[in-house]
C-alpha cells in the first residue's frame, strides 16, 4: 500500500514538474531575425539600452531590447514576430514606455484577432522607463499558432514601446520589492555583479534617507565582478538596501557582503588582460576625463565612472591621483548623482588657492558649479546651482588673465545645429553668454599654446572630442578660428580627451589625457585612459600644427633599455634579437631605401609605412607620414590593451587599442619591394606602475598569478 502511494507520488511529481521554457526573444542580435519590422520606430535592430535623448532606459535583460524611441516620440511602427505554437501555459515578458491601448502594446494574436494586449506603464510627464515583468495566462490557447505585434503608432509623449525577454513558460513570473536592513560595521558594501542579468534599480536608505541609488546587473550566480559601494560614513548606522526581485525568487541582495576593502582586492594588477602602466579603474566603466588639474602637488584624474557595471551608465566622477602622471591611486568617488537619473556627466576643474572648483553637467539641472577644499576627496554643490541653463553639457573652465575673468567653453546645441558657446564670469556663480561657433560636438577644449616654445607667438587652440582642432584668437569671449580643422590623432582608441589646467609656470607643458576607448572583455573593469601626452604647436612645412609625445615621467619606468645600430631590413617579418618584452617603449629611425613597404612588428602587431603614398597604417587606421630625408621616426609604446605610435616626433600621434597575446612578444623589422635599413633603435622594457614604490602605499605583486 505504502509502495503504491508512493508511485503515486513520484508520478505526479514527474508530471507536475513544469517543463522547460521556451525562449521567443531576446532581442540580443544585431537585427531583429525573422520578425518584420514597419515603419522607422524600431530602427533597424534592437536597440542597446537608453536611446538619445531618453530617460535611462532600465529592468532589460542583456544588452538588446525593443525600444521604440528610435527618433524619438514621433516615429511609429510596428514589429511583428514570425508565427509560433503556443506550449506553455504562460507567456512572460518585459514591457515599458507608454500607456496607451492600441497604440503602445504589445499584442497576441490567433487567426489574426488580437487575443491579448499589453501597454507599458506610463501616460502622463515623469514616469519611468523601467521594464517590469508582466504574463498572460494562455492555458486556452494550447496548442494554438500565434504572432506577437510590437506597436506604437502614438506620437506625442510617451509614445513609445519598450519590450524585451518574450518566454513560454510553465510558470508566471511577478515582481516584488525586497529589502535588506544591516548595521555598517566595515568601508565596503560589495554588490556581486554579472553581465546579462536584469538590470534593476538598488536603493541605500540610512535611517530612512534615501543616499544612493543605482542600476546593477546583480547576480546570484558566480559573479564577473563585485562592485563596491563605501559606506565608511554610515559606520554604526542601520542602513537598508532595497531592489525588486522576481517573486518567491531568492535575491541578489542576499548575497550582498561587508567588507573592509575591497572584495577581491587580492587580483588587482594581476588580471590577464589589466593594462600595467595606463590608469584604469580598479572596477567598473570609465568613459571621458574630467576636471583634469594639477592642485597642491597633485595632478588629479577625475572621470566618467560606472563603479557598479562593466558599461555605460550610473554617471560618478571617479578619482585618482598622482605626483608624476604616471603613478595613480584612485581614491574614493568625488561626486555621486544627487539622485538616481540626475547623472554627474562631463566637466574640468580649476585650482583657486586652497580650492579645486568643479564645472560638470548635471543631467537633471544644467552646468553646475562644486568646490573641494580637501584636494578633490570631496565636493560640495555651490547652493545657487545650476549656473548655467542651456541645450548642451561638458563645461571646460579656464582662467582668461588678462581680461582677469572666467570662461566656461561648453557644448551646445541649437535645434540641430552642434557648437561651443563661450560664456564668462568674474566670480564663478553668474556667467554671461558671450559668442558662440558652430561644427563642434561635445566635449570642448580650449586653451593657449606657444608656437615653437616662443612665448611672444602664442595661439589658441580649440577642439572637442574627436580632437580634430582650430588654431586662432581669443579675447576673452569670442574665439576666432585662423586655420583648421586639423587632425593629429588617428588611431582607434581616443575620444574626449581634456588638458591640465594650472600646471605651474615654471613646468609650462600643456598635458594631455584621453579616453581610452578599449573594451576588456571578461575584465572587472572596462575602458582605460591613454598615457599622457605633452601637446606641443610646431611650425611644419603646412603652417603650425599640433604634435603629442609622451610624458618624459614614463622614464621612471624603464627596468632596461639596449640599443641597436644599424640593421638592415628586407623580406618578411624577422625577430630583432634581444628587443622583445611585454611592456615597452620603444624609439626607432628607418632609412626607408628602395623599400616599397617597410615596418616593425610589435607583439604581433605590424606597423607599416606604405613609402610611395606616404601613409603609416596600424590594425585598420592610416595616417599621412612622408619620409623626412629618407627616413621615419617611430616612438612605439606597448601595454597589454594598447599600441600608442608618435611618429615622426609626434606628429602623428596614433593609439590604437588592441589585444596584445601574450605569448607575442617580440619586436620584428620587414620590408618590402627593397632594402630598408633601421639606422636606430633604442627599446626599454617597462615596469608595471604597480611594481612597489617608495610613495604609492601599494602592496607589490607577482604578475602571472591567478
Ligand atoms: C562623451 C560624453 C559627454 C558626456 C559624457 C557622459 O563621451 O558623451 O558628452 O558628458 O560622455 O558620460
Amino acid at each position: 500500500m505504502k509502495t503504491a502511494a508512493l508511485t503515486l507520488v513520484l508520478a505526479c511529481a514527474a508530471a507536475c514538474q513544469p517543463h522547460p521554457d521556451i525562449r521567443i526573444a531576446d532581442f540580443e542580435g544585431a537585427d531583429y531575425g525573422a520578425w518584420t519590422v514597419e515603419g522607422t520606430a524600431f530602427g533597424t535592430g534592437p536597440a542597446h539600452g537608453t536611446l538619445p535623448n531618453q530617460m535611462p532606459v532600465s529592468g532589460f535583460v542583456g544588452e538588446g531590447l525593443v525600444n521604440s524611441y528610435f527618433g524619438g516620440d514621433g516615429s511609429t511602427g510596428t514589429l511583428t514576430s514570425p508565427p509560433f505554437t503556443i506550449e506553455r501555459r504562460f507567456i512572460n515578458f518585459l514591457i515599458g514606455g507608454g500607456r496607451y491601448p492600441g497604440e503602445t502594446c504589445l499584442d497576441l494574436l490567433v487567426d489574426g484577432r488580437v487575443v491579448r494586449t499589453a501597454t507599458g506603464p506610463n501616460n502622463r510627464p515623469g514616469g519611468s522607463e523601467r521594464l517590469v515583468w508582466r504574463s498572460w495566462a494562455v492555458s486556452d490557447l494550447l496548442g494554438r499558432e500565434a504572432v506577437l505585434r510590437i506597436v506604437d503608432s502614438a506620437t506625442g509623449g510617451w509614445g513609445h514601446i519598450n519590450v524585451d525577454e518574450i518566454t513560454q513558460s510553465d510558470e508566471r513570473v511577478a515582481e516584488e520589492l525586497r529589502t535588506r536592513e544591516l548595521t555598517i560595521g566595515k568601508g565596503y558594501l560589495s554588490f556581486p555583479v554579472k553581465r546579462g542579468e536584469v538590470m534593476r534599480k538598488v536603493t541605500v536608505r540610512v535611517e530612512g534617507g534615501r543616499v544612493r541609488e543605482f542600476e546593477a546587473e546583480l547576480t546570484r550566480d558566480t559573479p564577473d565582478f563585485w562592485a563596491f559601494l563605501d559606506v565608511s560614513a554610515y559606520r554604526g548606522s542601520r542602513v537598508t538596501i532595497s531592489t525588486i526581485a522576481v517573486k518567491g525568487k531568492p535575491s541578489a541582495l542576499e548575497l550582498v557582503t561587508q567588507d573592509d576593502e575591497i572584495k577581491r582586492a587580492e587580483n588587482l594588477y594581476r588580471e590577464k588582460l589589466r593594462p600595467q602602466f595606463h590608469f584604469t579603474s580598479r572596477r567598473g566603466w570609465n568613459n571621458d576625463p574630467n576636471g583634469l588639474v594639477f592642485h597642491d602637488g597633485e595632478y588629479h584624474l577625475f572621470y566618467q565612472h560606472n563603479p557598479y557595471g562593466w558599461s555605460w551608465g550610473n554617471m560618478h566622477w571617479g578619482h585618482a591621483a598622482s605626483s608624476d602622471l604616471v603613478h595613480w591611486r584612485e581614491l574614493p568617488v568625488a561626486i555621486y548623482p544627487r539622485e538616481f537619473g540626475d547623472w554627474v556627466f562631463s566637466g574640468s576643474a580649476a585650482s583657486l588657492g586652497d580650492t579645486i572648483v568643479a564645472a560638470y553637467t548635471s543631467t537633471g539641472r544644467g552646468e553646475c558649479i562644486a568646490f573641494s577644499t580637501d584636494r578633490g576627496r570631496t565636493f560640495a554643490d555651490y547652493e545657487g546651482d545650476p549656473v548655467v541653463v542651456h541645450q548642451g553639457r561638458d563645461p571646460k573652465l579656464i582662467r582668461y588673465e588678462p581680461g582677469q575673468h572666467w570662461v566656461m567653453a561648453v557644448y551646445d546645441e541649437i535645434g540641430e545645429s552642434r557648437g561651443i558657446a563661450f560664456y564668462t564670469s568674474t566670480d564663478l556663480k553668474t556667467w554671461e553668454r558671450q559668442s558662440r561657433i558652430e561644427g563642434y560636438f561635445e566635449c570642448p577644449e580650449i586653451f593657449e599654446i606657444a608656437l615653437d616654445g616662443d612665448p611672444a607667438r602664442r595661439r589658441w587652440v580649440v577642439y572637442s572630442a574627436d580632437g580634430a582642432y582650430s588654431i586662432g584668437a581669443f579675447d576673452g569671449r569670442a574665439f576666432t578660428p585662423e586655420s583648421g580643422k586639423h587632425r593629429y590623432n588617428w588611431g582607434n582608441c581616443f575620444y574626449a580627451s581634456q588638458t591640465f589646467n594650472n600646471i605651474p609656470p615654471a613646468d609650462g607643458r600643456r598635458i594631455q589625457i584621453a579616453w581610452g576607448t578599449r573594451e576588456f572583455p571578461g575584465m572587472p573593469w572596462n575602458q582605460m585612459m591613454d598615457f599622457p601626452v605633452e601637446l606641443t604647436l610646431r611650425t611644419t612645412d603646412e603652417g603650425p600644427r599640433l604634435f603629442a609625445w609622451p610624458v618624459r615621467e614614463i622614464e621612471s619606468l624603464r627596468a632596461s633599455t639596449e640599443e641597436w645600430t644599424d640593421l638592415p631590413v628586407a623580406g618578411d617579418a624577422v625577430p630583432i634579437p634581444g628587443a622583445g618584452g611585454e611592456l615597452l617603449d620603444l624609439e626607432a629611425e628607418i632609412d626607408v631605401g628602395t623599400a616599397t613597404e617597410v615596418g616593425l612588428r610589435v607583439r604581433g602587431v605590424p606597423i607599416t609605412l606604405s613609402a610611395p603614398d606616404g601613409k603609416l597604417s596600424c590594425s585598420g587606421c592610416e595616417a599621412p607620414l612622408e619620409a623626412e630625408t629618407g627616413r621615419i621616426r617611430l616612438r612605439v609604446l606597448v601595454d597589454r590593451g594598447s599600441v600608442e605610435i608618435y611618429a615622426n616626433g609626434g606628429r602623428v600621434y596614433m593609439p590604437i587599442g588592441v589585444l596584445l597575446r601574450d605569448e607575442d612578444r617580440a619586436v620584428e623589422a620587414f620590408a618590402a619591394g627593397g632594402e630598408a635599413r633601421i639606422v636606430s633603435l633604442r627599446v626599454s622594457r617597462l615596469r608595471s606602475i604597480r611594481s612597489p614604490q617608495p610613495d604609492n602605499g601599494l602592496k607589490p605583486i607577482v604578475y602571472g598569478e591567478p
